[in-house]
Protein backbone atom coordinates (compact mmCIF):
# COMPACT_ATOMS: atom_id res chain seq x y z
CA UNK A 1 0.00 0.00 0.00
CA UNK A 2 0.98 3.36 -0.36
CA UNK A 3 -0.09 6.43 1.65
CA UNK A 4 0.12 9.83 -0.12
CA UNK A 5 0.23 13.26 1.61
CA UNK A 6 -0.31 15.32 3.51
CA UNK A 7 -2.52 17.45 1.27
CA UNK A 8 -3.60 20.94 2.54
CA UNK A 9 -6.77 19.93 0.35
CA UNK A 10 -8.59 17.33 -1.27
CA UNK A 11 -11.53 17.91 -3.42
CA UNK A 12 -13.02 14.47 -3.71
CA UNK A 13 -15.76 15.66 -6.20
CA UNK A 14 -18.19 13.28 -4.30
CA UNK A 15 -21.48 13.76 -3.40
CA UNK A 16 -22.23 16.35 -6.25
CA UNK A 17 -25.72 16.39 -8.18
CA UNK A 18 -25.21 14.56 -11.27
CA UNK A 19 -27.07 17.66 -13.73
CA UNK A 20 -27.51 21.37 -12.84
CA UNK A 21 -25.86 23.99 -11.31
CA UNK A 22 -23.36 23.43 -8.57
CA UNK A 23 -21.76 26.40 -6.15
CA UNK A 24 -18.54 26.01 -4.80
CA UNK A 25 -20.22 25.46 -1.44
CA UNK A 26 -21.33 22.43 -2.01
CA UNK A 27 -17.39 21.09 -2.97
CA UNK A 28 -16.73 18.72 0.17
CA UNK A 29 -12.84 19.78 1.22
CA UNK A 30 -11.04 17.56 3.28
CA UNK A 31 -8.16 19.51 4.57
CA UNK A 32 -4.91 18.30 5.71
CA UNK A 33 -5.81 15.04 3.79
CA UNK A 34 -3.90 11.78 2.50
CA UNK A 35 -4.82 9.07 0.12
CA UNK A 36 -3.96 5.39 0.49
CA UNK A 37 -3.69 3.33 -2.01
CA UNK A 38 -4.31 -0.47 -2.49
CA UNK A 39 -2.71 -1.60 -6.38
CA UNK A 40 -4.67 1.50 -8.88
CA UNK A 41 -7.29 1.84 -6.46
CA UNK A 42 -8.08 4.16 -3.69
CA UNK A 43 -8.60 2.67 -0.40
CA UNK A 44 -9.41 5.59 2.33
CA UNK A 45 -9.43 8.86 2.23
CA UNK A 46 -8.79 10.49 5.42
CA UNK A 47 -6.64 12.85 8.05
CA UNK A 48 -3.05 12.10 7.07
CA UNK A 49 -1.99 11.98 10.83
CA UNK A 50 -4.84 9.76 10.99
CA UNK A 51 -3.87 7.59 8.12
CA UNK A 52 -0.13 7.38 9.25
CA UNK A 53 -1.11 6.10 12.88
CA UNK A 54 -2.97 3.20 11.36
CA UNK A 55 -0.48 2.30 8.66
CA UNK A 56 2.60 2.83 10.65
CA UNK A 57 2.29 -1.58 11.41
CA UNK A 58 2.18 -2.42 7.97
CA UNK A 59 4.61 -2.02 4.97
CA UNK A 60 3.45 0.70 3.70
CA UNK A 61 5.06 3.37 1.46
CA UNK A 62 4.63 7.26 2.45
CA UNK A 63 5.03 9.53 0.01
CA UNK A 64 5.53 12.19 1.87
CA UNK A 65 4.83 15.61 0.41
CA UNK A 66 6.72 19.06 1.41
CA UNK A 67 4.83 22.06 1.41
CA UNK A 68 1.64 23.02 0.74
CA UNK A 69 -0.54 20.75 -1.71
CA UNK A 70 -3.93 20.51 -3.34
CA UNK A 71 -5.24 17.18 -4.86
CA UNK A 72 -8.15 16.38 -7.12
CA UNK A 73 -9.07 13.31 -9.20
CA UNK A 74 -7.37 13.41 -12.19
CA UNK A 75 -8.68 15.05 -15.11
CA UNK A 76 -10.69 13.21 -17.99
CA UNK A 77 -10.53 14.65 -21.43
CA UNK A 78 -13.95 13.72 -22.89
CA UNK A 79 -13.66 14.56 -26.37
CA UNK A 80 -10.33 14.82 -28.62
CA UNK A 81 -8.83 13.81 -32.28
CA UNK A 82 -5.42 13.15 -31.41
CA UNK A 83 -5.01 10.97 -34.05
CA UNK A 84 -3.81 12.32 -36.79
CA UNK A 85 -0.72 12.97 -39.03
CA UNK A 86 -0.17 16.98 -40.73
CA UNK A 87 -0.49 20.72 -39.56
CA UNK A 88 -3.57 23.16 -40.83
CA UNK A 89 -1.53 26.30 -39.74
CA UNK A 90 -2.26 27.18 -42.89
CA UNK A 91 -6.60 26.94 -42.48
CA UNK A 92 -5.62 29.14 -39.15
CA UNK A 93 -4.19 31.56 -40.34
CA UNK A 94 -6.83 31.42 -44.01
CA UNK A 95 -9.39 31.95 -40.70
CA UNK A 96 -7.91 34.74 -39.28
CA UNK A 97 -7.77 36.50 -42.71
CA UNK A 98 -11.61 36.17 -42.85
CA UNK A 99 -12.55 32.62 -44.54
CA UNK A 100 -14.76 30.61 -42.45
CA UNK A 101 -14.21 27.16 -41.19
CA UNK A 102 -16.97 25.75 -43.87
CA UNK A 103 -15.28 27.78 -46.66
CA UNK A 104 -12.09 26.39 -46.01
CA UNK A 105 -13.76 23.12 -45.98
CA UNK A 106 -15.53 23.25 -48.91
CA UNK A 107 -12.33 24.62 -51.04
CA UNK A 108 -11.18 21.00 -50.00
CA UNK A 109 -9.00 22.20 -46.93
CA UNK A 110 -10.59 21.72 -43.36
CA UNK A 111 -10.96 18.04 -42.32
CA UNK A 112 -9.95 16.63 -45.67
CA UNK A 113 -6.44 18.00 -45.57
CA UNK A 114 -6.20 15.88 -42.36
CA UNK A 115 -7.26 13.18 -44.23
CA UNK A 116 -5.30 13.03 -46.72
CA UNK A 117 -2.09 13.32 -44.55
CA UNK A 118 -3.13 10.68 -42.32
CA UNK A 119 -3.77 8.52 -44.76
CA UNK A 120 -0.15 9.00 -45.86
CA UNK A 121 1.16 8.15 -42.70
CA UNK A 122 1.99 4.71 -41.19
CA UNK A 123 -0.08 3.43 -38.27
CA UNK A 124 3.41 3.64 -35.91
CA UNK A 125 3.61 7.29 -37.05
CA UNK A 126 -0.07 7.81 -35.66
CA UNK A 127 0.43 6.14 -32.94
CA UNK A 128 4.29 8.12 -32.24
CA UNK A 129 1.94 11.59 -32.89
CA UNK A 130 -0.80 10.04 -30.11
CA UNK A 131 1.79 9.54 -27.24
CA UNK A 132 3.40 12.27 -27.67
CA UNK A 133 0.12 14.45 -27.84
CA UNK A 134 -1.35 12.53 -24.38
CA UNK A 135 2.36 13.04 -22.79
CA UNK A 136 1.77 16.65 -23.39
CA UNK A 137 -2.07 16.39 -21.66
CA UNK A 138 -0.80 13.79 -18.85
CA UNK A 139 1.49 16.92 -17.74
CA UNK A 140 -1.40 18.62 -17.60
CA UNK A 141 -3.16 16.46 -14.99
CA UNK A 142 -5.68 14.39 -17.71
CA UNK A 143 -5.59 10.93 -16.87
CA UNK A 144 -8.11 9.62 -19.30
CA UNK A 145 -8.19 10.89 -22.49
CA UNK A 146 -11.65 9.95 -25.50
CA UNK A 147 -9.45 9.68 -28.99
CA UNK A 148 -11.19 9.76 -32.15
CA UNK A 149 -11.05 7.90 -35.91
CA UNK A 150 -12.57 10.33 -38.54
CA UNK A 151 -9.47 11.27 -40.52
CA UNK A 152 -9.50 8.13 -42.60
CA UNK A 153 -12.44 7.91 -43.97
CA UNK A 154 -12.86 4.17 -45.08
CA UNK A 155 -13.11 1.36 -43.79
CA UNK A 156 -9.48 0.59 -44.10
CA UNK A 157 -8.10 3.67 -43.08
CA UNK A 158 -10.63 3.95 -39.72
CA UNK A 159 -9.06 0.84 -38.88
CA UNK A 160 -5.81 2.18 -39.05
CA UNK A 161 -6.25 4.66 -36.75
CA UNK A 162 -8.59 2.75 -34.26
CA UNK A 163 -5.44 -0.09 -34.29
CA UNK A 164 -2.89 2.81 -33.85
CA UNK A 165 -4.86 4.26 -30.63
CA UNK A 166 -4.85 1.07 -29.50
CA UNK A 167 -1.38 0.30 -29.76
CA UNK A 168 -0.68 3.77 -28.17
CA UNK A 169 -2.89 3.00 -25.05
CA UNK A 170 -0.41 0.31 -25.04
CA UNK A 171 2.36 2.44 -24.19
CA UNK A 172 1.10 5.17 -22.14
CA UNK A 173 0.28 5.45 -18.77
CA UNK A 174 -2.54 7.37 -19.45
CA UNK A 175 -6.24 5.73 -20.53
CA UNK A 176 -6.89 6.27 -24.19
CA UNK A 177 -11.08 5.61 -24.62
CA UNK A 178 -11.33 5.47 -28.58
CA UNK A 179 -14.74 6.40 -30.75
CA UNK A 180 -14.92 5.25 -33.70
CA UNK A 181 -15.81 8.98 -36.37
CA UNK A 182 -15.47 7.23 -39.30
CA UNK A 183 -19.25 9.78 -40.05
CA UNK A 184 -17.08 12.97 -39.63
CA UNK A 185 -18.02 13.49 -43.64
CA UNK A 186 -18.11 12.50 -46.69
CA UNK A 187 -14.78 11.68 -48.23
CA UNK A 188 -14.10 13.45 -51.61
CA UNK A 189 -13.10 10.23 -53.22
CA UNK A 190 -16.51 8.06 -52.48
CA UNK A 191 -17.87 7.09 -55.60
CA UNK A 192 -21.32 7.30 -54.40
CA UNK A 193 -24.12 9.11 -52.52
CA UNK A 194 -23.54 10.25 -48.60
CA UNK A 195 -25.59 7.24 -47.77
CA UNK A 196 -24.24 4.66 -49.68
CA UNK A 197 -20.97 5.61 -47.88
CA UNK A 198 -22.72 5.74 -44.43
CA UNK A 199 -24.01 2.24 -45.69
CA UNK A 200 -20.57 1.02 -46.53
CA UNK A 201 -19.44 1.62 -43.00
CA UNK A 202 -22.44 0.35 -41.64
CA UNK A 203 -22.11 -3.35 -43.15
CA UNK A 204 -17.89 -3.66 -43.16
CA UNK A 205 -16.98 -1.88 -40.41
CA UNK A 206 -19.37 -1.90 -37.44
CA UNK A 207 -19.06 -5.84 -37.35
CA UNK A 208 -15.18 -5.37 -37.37
CA UNK A 209 -15.04 -3.32 -34.64
CA UNK A 210 -16.78 -5.30 -32.46
CA UNK A 211 -15.27 -8.38 -33.73
CA UNK A 212 -12.03 -6.82 -32.77
CA UNK A 213 -12.96 -5.14 -30.17
CA UNK A 214 -11.59 -1.84 -31.17
CA UNK A 215 -14.19 0.61 -29.45
CA UNK A 216 -17.57 0.82 -27.90
CA UNK A 217 -18.25 4.33 -29.22
CA UNK A 218 -20.03 5.28 -32.69
CA UNK A 219 -19.70 9.62 -33.20
CA UNK A 220 -21.32 11.54 -36.30
CA UNK A 221 -21.01 14.71 -37.02
CA UNK A 222 -24.36 16.10 -37.77
CA UNK A 223 -24.17 19.26 -39.87
CA UNK A 224 -24.53 20.84 -43.05
CA UNK A 225 -21.58 19.79 -45.57
CA UNK A 226 -21.42 16.70 -43.10
CA UNK A 227 -24.28 14.24 -42.24
CA UNK A 228 -28.06 15.40 -41.87
CA UNK A 229 -30.04 14.14 -39.29
CA UNK A 230 -32.33 11.75 -41.40
CA UNK A 231 -29.27 10.25 -43.30
CA UNK A 232 -27.56 9.19 -40.39
CA UNK A 233 -30.57 7.25 -39.17
CA UNK A 234 -30.06 3.65 -40.30
CA UNK A 235 -26.38 3.85 -39.26
CA UNK A 236 -27.17 5.02 -35.60
CA UNK A 237 -30.10 1.73 -35.70
CA UNK A 238 -27.25 -0.20 -36.59
CA UNK A 239 -24.99 0.88 -34.16
CA UNK A 240 -27.15 0.66 -31.09
CA UNK A 241 -28.52 -2.95 -32.25
CA UNK A 242 -24.82 -4.05 -32.13
CA UNK A 243 -25.08 -2.29 -28.52
CA UNK A 244 -22.64 0.93 -29.27
CA UNK A 245 -22.89 4.10 -27.49
CA UNK A 246 -23.68 6.99 -29.20
CA UNK A 247 -22.00 10.16 -28.99
CA UNK A 248 -23.05 12.85 -31.32
CA UNK A 249 -20.43 16.22 -32.86
CA UNK A 250 -23.96 18.23 -32.61
CA UNK A 251 -25.59 22.26 -32.99
CA UNK A 252 -21.73 22.99 -34.03
CA UNK A 253 -22.89 25.74 -36.60
CA UNK A 254 -26.16 24.90 -37.07
CA UNK A 255 -28.95 22.98 -34.87
CA UNK A 256 -30.45 19.34 -35.50
CA UNK A 257 -27.72 17.16 -34.02
CA UNK A 258 -28.63 17.55 -30.56
CA UNK A 259 -32.24 16.29 -31.40
CA UNK A 260 -30.88 13.32 -32.89
CA UNK A 261 -28.49 12.50 -29.71
CA UNK A 262 -31.60 12.78 -27.44
CA UNK A 263 -33.67 10.56 -29.55
CA UNK A 264 -30.78 7.92 -29.88
CA UNK A 265 -30.35 8.02 -26.46
CA UNK A 266 -26.36 9.31 -27.08
CA UNK A 267 -24.04 9.47 -23.93
CA UNK A 268 -23.49 12.83 -24.95
CA UNK A 269 -23.67 16.05 -27.46
CA UNK A 270 -20.55 17.57 -27.75
CA UNK A 271 -20.52 20.78 -29.48
CA UNK A 272 -23.38 22.93 -28.39
CA UNK A 273 -22.33 25.94 -29.75
CA UNK A 274 -25.37 27.01 -31.85
CA UNK A 275 -27.78 25.67 -29.42
CA UNK A 276 -31.07 28.22 -28.77
CA UNK A 277 -33.26 27.95 -25.82
CA UNK A 278 -35.30 25.17 -27.41
CA UNK A 279 -32.44 22.84 -27.57
CA UNK A 280 -31.06 23.72 -24.16
CA UNK A 281 -34.35 22.82 -22.62
CA UNK A 282 -34.57 19.30 -24.25
CA UNK A 283 -31.44 17.95 -23.63
CA UNK A 284 -31.71 19.08 -19.79
CA UNK A 285 -34.64 17.21 -19.66
CA UNK A 286 -32.61 14.31 -21.11
CA UNK A 287 -30.17 11.88 -19.96
CA UNK A 288 -27.54 13.42 -22.50
CA UNK A 289 -24.64 14.90 -21.25
CA UNK A 290 -23.81 18.37 -22.59
CA UNK A 291 -20.25 18.42 -23.89
CA UNK A 292 -18.80 21.88 -24.37
CA UNK A 293 -15.81 21.98 -26.35
CA UNK A 294 -13.98 25.84 -25.45
CA UNK A 295 -10.64 24.57 -27.66
CA UNK A 296 -13.15 25.02 -31.08
CA UNK A 297 -14.16 28.37 -30.04
CA UNK A 298 -10.79 29.81 -29.27
CA UNK A 299 -9.37 27.94 -32.00
CA UNK A 300 -12.82 28.97 -34.25
CA UNK A 301 -13.25 32.18 -33.05
CA UNK A 302 -16.78 32.50 -32.11
CA UNK A 303 -19.42 31.43 -29.49
CA UNK A 304 -18.77 29.59 -26.30
CA UNK A 305 -21.15 26.74 -25.84
CA UNK A 306 -24.28 28.39 -23.70
CA UNK A 307 -22.99 26.33 -20.53
CA UNK A 308 -24.30 28.64 -17.83
CA UNK A 309 -28.12 28.19 -19.55
CA UNK A 310 -27.69 24.58 -19.83
CA UNK A 311 -26.69 24.08 -15.97
CA UNK A 312 -29.46 26.69 -15.10
CA UNK A 313 -31.84 24.70 -17.35
CA UNK A 314 -30.92 21.30 -15.20
CA UNK A 315 -28.74 19.86 -18.01
CA UNK A 316 -25.15 17.54 -17.29
CA UNK A 317 -22.15 20.05 -18.61
CA UNK A 318 -18.92 18.31 -19.45
CA UNK A 319 -16.17 20.41 -20.64
CA UNK A 320 -13.50 18.84 -23.34
CA UNK A 321 -10.71 20.07 -25.67
CA UNK A 322 -11.65 18.71 -28.79
CA UNK A 323 -7.92 19.05 -29.42
CA UNK A 324 -7.59 18.18 -33.57
CA UNK A 325 -5.51 19.94 -35.78
CA UNK A 326 -8.26 22.33 -37.16
CA UNK A 327 -11.14 23.57 -35.59
CA UNK A 328 -8.62 23.26 -31.57
CA UNK A 329 -5.12 22.98 -31.93
CA UNK A 330 -4.00 24.14 -28.65
CA UNK A 331 -5.04 21.35 -26.61
CA UNK A 332 -4.78 22.33 -23.38
CA UNK A 333 -7.97 21.43 -21.26
CA UNK A 334 -7.20 23.16 -17.69
CA UNK A 335 -6.84 26.52 -19.75
CA UNK A 336 -9.67 26.05 -22.01
CA UNK A 337 -12.05 24.85 -19.59
CA UNK A 338 -10.92 27.73 -16.87
CA UNK A 339 -11.54 30.59 -19.99
CA UNK A 340 -15.26 28.92 -20.52
CA UNK A 341 -15.83 29.37 -16.57
CA UNK A 342 -14.94 32.92 -17.35
CA UNK A 343 -16.73 33.95 -19.86
CA UNK A 344 -20.07 31.65 -18.90
CA UNK A 345 -19.42 32.53 -15.49
CA UNK A 346 -19.29 29.06 -14.29
CA UNK A 347 -18.57 28.52 -10.60
CA UNK A 348 -14.77 26.28 -9.62
CA UNK A 349 -17.20 23.47 -8.85
CA UNK A 350 -19.28 23.70 -11.82
CA UNK A 351 -15.89 23.52 -14.22
CA UNK A 352 -14.05 21.28 -12.04
CA UNK A 353 -16.99 18.76 -12.02
CA UNK A 354 -16.60 19.29 -15.83
CA UNK A 355 -13.67 17.78 -16.41
CA UNK A 356 -14.00 15.27 -13.80
CA UNK A 357 -17.04 13.59 -12.28
CA UNK A 358 -19.19 14.85 -15.44
CA UNK A 359 -16.67 14.16 -18.07
CA UNK A 360 -16.91 10.61 -16.48
CA UNK A 361 -20.45 10.23 -16.81
CA UNK A 362 -19.46 11.41 -20.46
CA UNK A 363 -17.09 8.35 -21.50
CA UNK A 364 -19.62 5.87 -19.54
CA UNK A 365 -16.96 5.69 -16.69
CA UNK A 366 -17.86 4.86 -13.30
CA UNK A 367 -14.50 4.05 -12.17
CA UNK A 368 -12.69 7.78 -11.76
CA UNK A 369 -13.91 11.45 -11.88
CA UNK A 370 -14.27 11.32 -8.44
CA UNK A 371 -11.56 10.61 -5.21
CA UNK A 372 -13.33 7.67 -3.45
CA UNK A 373 -12.46 4.55 -2.28
CA UNK A 374 -12.48 1.74 -4.72
CA UNK A 375 -11.66 4.24 -7.85
CA UNK A 376 -8.90 4.34 -9.69
CA UNK A 377 -5.87 6.41 -8.08
CA UNK A 378 -5.98 8.81 -10.95
CA UNK A 379 -4.56 11.95 -8.94
CA UNK A 380 -3.68 15.44 -10.48
CA UNK A 381 -1.97 17.52 -7.44
CA UNK A 382 -0.92 21.09 -7.91
CA UNK A 383 1.70 22.89 -6.00
CA UNK A 384 -1.07 25.23 -3.36
CA UNK A 385 -3.39 25.28 -0.21
CA UNK A 386 -6.62 26.24 -1.89
CA UNK A 387 -8.25 25.00 -5.13
CA UNK A 388 -9.38 28.20 -6.09
CA UNK A 389 -5.73 29.17 -7.19
CA UNK A 390 -6.04 26.39 -10.07
CA UNK A 391 -8.42 28.34 -12.31
CA UNK A 392 -7.89 31.68 -11.00
CA UNK A 393 -5.02 30.89 -12.64
CA UNK A 394 -6.55 30.39 -15.95
CA UNK A 395 -4.14 27.50 -17.03
CA UNK A 396 -0.98 28.98 -16.68
CA UNK A 397 -0.62 26.70 -13.35
CA UNK A 398 -0.04 23.31 -13.76
CA UNK A 399 0.03 19.98 -11.51
CA UNK A 400 3.56 19.78 -10.23
CA UNK A 401 2.39 15.51 -9.88
CA UNK A 402 0.20 13.25 -11.60
CA UNK A 403 -0.61 9.85 -10.47
CA UNK A 404 -1.79 7.15 -12.58
CA UNK A 405 -3.74 3.98 -11.01
CA UNK A 406 -1.52 4.03 -8.06
CA UNK A 407 1.77 5.22 -10.08
CA UNK A 408 3.73 8.32 -10.38
CA UNK A 409 3.58 8.91 -13.94
CA UNK A 410 4.39 12.45 -14.07
CA UNK A 411 7.00 14.62 -12.01
CA UNK A 412 7.70 18.27 -12.67
O1 LIG B 1 -14.97 18.64 -33.31
N1 LIG B 1 -16.60 19.51 -36.05
C1 LIG B 1 -16.08 18.54 -36.55
N2 LIG B 1 -14.98 17.92 -36.17
C2 LIG B 1 -13.93 18.44 -35.38
C3 LIG B 1 -12.98 19.24 -36.16
C4 LIG B 1 -12.15 18.43 -36.99
C5 LIG B 1 -11.19 19.22 -37.81
O2 LIG B 1 -11.41 20.41 -38.09
O3 LIG B 1 -10.22 18.58 -38.20
C6 LIG B 1 -14.44 19.25 -34.21
O4 LIG B 1 -14.32 20.47 -34.15
FE1 LIG C 1 -14.66 17.08 -32.31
Amino acid sequence: MKLIGPFKQIIPMTGLPTKGAITDNQLEIVADGGILVEGDRIKTIGKFDDLVKVTSLNDTEIHELKGDHTCLPGFIDAHTHICFSGSRANDYAMRNSGKTYMEISKAGGGIWDTVTQTRKASQETLTKGIVKRAKRHLANGVTTIEVKSGYGLSVAEELKMLYAIKDADELLPVDLVSTCLAAHMVPRDFEGSPAEYLEQITRELLPTLKAEKLTNRIDAFIEEGAFYPLLIEPYFNKAKELGFDITVHADQFSTGGSEVAIRYNAISADHLEASTDIEIKLLAKSNVIATALPGASIGLGCNFTPARKILDAGGALAIASDHNPGSAPMGDLLTQAAILGTFQKLSNAEVLAGITTRAAAALNLTDRGRLSSGCLADLSIFHTADYKEILYNQGNFKPCMVWKKGALAYNK
